[in-house]
């Protein structure tokens, strides 16, 4: 079943389109990998379903249900949460409050709260381990995983992450993407945004963006038999 169906998605900012009819399906308990160069059209995608950006027209379906109008903070409510690309941790703030915060929306459910800390904690034990130290002072690698941590803490059924391996050695993206699969088995279906086709291999589904539009779509084994050469680089 889809969990998340965009369909003739058209965005843009002022007055330049920059996706131009996007259309895909994510489906319950995947890790679909929306691969694509810079500029092609990736953080507009996840920032149109997060409803921090505004599509011109075309859908977006969510558990069955049309996202419209709704805000980001009743879409987060609703089982939506985004890991911003550049991780935008607060620097003053300890590990532990960054994460408490991630669980605002969760707020009347101590019970939600600790078991998704516990959960993160689990998935990062590096994260575990500096509980009380201030994020500004974790390496990108442990602020990455502190950004997917804390996307996690509004239990969401579906996590965004935009560009989680931007600036990171290939050593620690993978151990952000291998959680991804912990995550999905614990129930939240994911979307990841790449510019590393490093991530290809966590990956059920494979979508491939170039300019704003979606010139490769491949689940399960067409997966890892993508030619990157002709689908990505457009050699
Ligand atoms: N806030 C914005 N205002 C104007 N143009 C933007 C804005 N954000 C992105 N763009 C433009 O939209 C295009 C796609 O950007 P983006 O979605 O960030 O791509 P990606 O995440 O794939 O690198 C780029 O040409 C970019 O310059
Ligand atoms: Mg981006």
């Amino acid at each position: 079943m889809s969990l998340l169906q965009l369909e003739d998605l058209v965005v843009g900012y002022g007055a330049f389109p920059v996706l131009h009819g996007v259309s895909f399906t994510v489906d319950e308990g995947e890790v679909c990998v929306l691969l694509g160069l810079n500029g092609a059209g990736k953080t507009t995608t996840v920032a149109t379903i997060a409803g921090l950006v505004r599509p011109w027209s075309g859908s977006v379906r969510f558990a069955g249900g049309e996202l419209g109008h709704k805000s980001p903070s009743a879409r987060v409510a609703s089982g939506i949460s985004l890991c911003p690309e550049g991780r935008r941790v607060f620097p003053g703030l300890t590990v532990q409050q960054n994460l408490k915060l991630g669980g605002w929306t969760r707020r009347k459910h101590s019970g939600i709260v600790r078991d998704q800390l516990a959960l993160v904690f689990d998935y990062f034990p590096r994260l575990a381990e500096r509980s009380g130290q201030l994020a500004g002072t974790l390496s990108g690698g442990e602020q990455q995983m502190l950004a997917v941590g804390r996307a996690l803490m509004s239990r969401p059924s579906l996590l965004l992450i935009d560009e989680a391996s931007l600036g990171l050695s290939p050593t620690v993206a993978r151990v952000v993407w291998e959680v991804t699969h912990r995550i999905k088995a614990d129930g939240t279906t994911v979307l990841m945004v790449e510019q590393n086709a490093g991530a290809l291999p966590y990956a059920d589904k494979a979508l491939i963006m170039e300019k704003g539009t979606l010139t490769y779509t491949g689940v399960g084994e067409q997966v890892q038999q993508i030619d990157l050469r002709e689908a990505y680089l457009g050699a």
